[in-house]
């Protein structure tokens, strides 16, 4: 495996020395390459008769979809390029059957954009949504499964709890829901791209991510898997250049009733982003270059040396089974209300949600940004 300690990552990104940035799940810093890449975009825009069809329209898409399949474990024929997870999720719920006195699962304080499009759904076909709770010492994985029936046509889940950083065990999530005839829609918005993804294990139906937090990429570019049993399904738009025969510019209104191959057909309008295309790319290729095992176990590494660094002061993570990459901490009693805004204060960037405190480093957090970390919570705390 490769070793990510000897390696300046901070160097990578635009990151001040003074400043300790730990919230990558609110977003991802780009880096310095993607941004140049970005740059060199707008730039070659400017021009657009020097822009070569076949290249911007067709195999740059392509070539992104490419680096989002991989991080999928995926093959880029299943991968649709989506703007944000509401739209993938839209997409999932448009097709996916559900019927009256059914139940599609979610669970409590899930992100908005994987809860309203499924109350939207249920309330349509005269289902409902559950809401699956967990005590304080369960784990989401134990709660889903209590939760799964025969009454379950759709689980709508996270792989990671936004707000208290729970992992959940998908591999087991699936299985159960698969025995009992049930479909597995998954926001993977606060995972992917910080662990192997066992796709062949989870078999979602539906898994999206945004692209704009542990993707690392321009807001707005997102992905979607696609189950090869639903890559005939309907997509929500209707545009040119899904279909089969979209290269010959000539030829567009001899319209065809085929669509381009595979997922490709969920793709957005406007797919082939010409602006934010390339960062993305870069991003992708960066991530895809580090090797997830190597990058999961350097994530884990730094959100424990992070919550040991703070122990000493009352603060720690009480998330049974808290992904590696996540540190979400519940505070003392006589903590502030306004614990982050005091953190950034002191040079620290966190996010708080709820009662917690949100630390989601990356490979650029470093033993300086830790000890400034412990440091602001302890003058926060005092
Ligand atoms: C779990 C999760 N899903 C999705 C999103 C973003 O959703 P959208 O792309 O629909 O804006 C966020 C943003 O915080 C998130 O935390």
């Amino acid at each position: 495996m490769r070793r990510m300690t000897d390696t300046n990552f901070r160097s990578l990104f635009d990151l001040p020395r003074d400043l300790t940035y730990l919230n990558c799940a609110y977003m991802g810093p780009m880096l310095k390459a993607a941004a140049a890449a970005g740059q060199a975009a707008y730039d070659r825009r400017q021009r657009p008769w020097e822009m070569v069809v076949q290249d911007q329209f067709f195999d740059q898409p392509e070539a992104l979809r490419r680096e989002a399949a991989k991080l999928f474990s995926a093959t880029a024929d299943d991968i649709a390029l989506i703007p944000a997870a509401s739209y993938g999720l839209a997409m999932a719920a448009q097709n996916l059957e559900l019927s009256a006195g059914q139940e599609i699962l979610t669970l409590a304080e899930q992100f908005p954009s994987n809860v309203y499009v499924w109350r939207e759904k249920a309330a349509q076909a005269g289902a409902k949504v559950k809401t699956v709770t967990r005590s304080a010492n369960q784990s989401w994985t134990e709660a889903i499964l209590e939760a799964i029936g025969p009454q379950t046509a759709i689980a709508a889940l996270p792989e990671v709890h936004w707000a208290d950083g729970g992992l959940v065990d998908l591999i087991a999530v699936g299985a159960a829901l698969r025995s009992q005839g049930g479909r597995l829609v998954l926001d993977l918005t606060q995972s992917l791209g910080t662990s192997h993804f066992a796709l062949d294990q989870i078999r979602p139906d539906f898994a999206i991510s945004a692209g704009y937090k542990w993707l690392l990429g321009p807001y707005t570019l997102s992905y979607a898997y696609i189950a090869p049993e639903h890559q005939t399904g309907r997509p929500l738009e209707q545009g040119w250049i899904t279909r089969e025969g979209a290269e010959d510019f000539a030829q567009l209104v001899n319209y065809s009733d085929s669509y381009a191959r595979g997922a490709r057909r969920f793709d957005m309008g406007e797919r082939s982003n010409f602006q934010l295309g390339p960062a993305a790319l870069k991003s992708l290729e960066w991530l895809n270059s580090l090797g997830m095992e190597a990058l999961s176990n350097t994530l884990l590494q730094r959100t424990e040396a992070l919550e040991a660094a703070v122990q000493p002061l009352g603060v720690h993570c009480d998330t049974p089974d808290r992904a590696g990459h996540y540190l979400c901490l519940a505070l003392p009693d006589n903590a502030p209300s306004d614990m982050a805004a005091r953190l950034a204060e002191n040079g620290v960037s966190i996010s708080q949600r709820g009662a917690r405190l949100r630390v989601t480093p990356h490979v650029y957090t470093d033993d300086v940004d830790i000890e400034r970390f412990a440091k602001a919570v302890k003058a926060a705390l005092s």
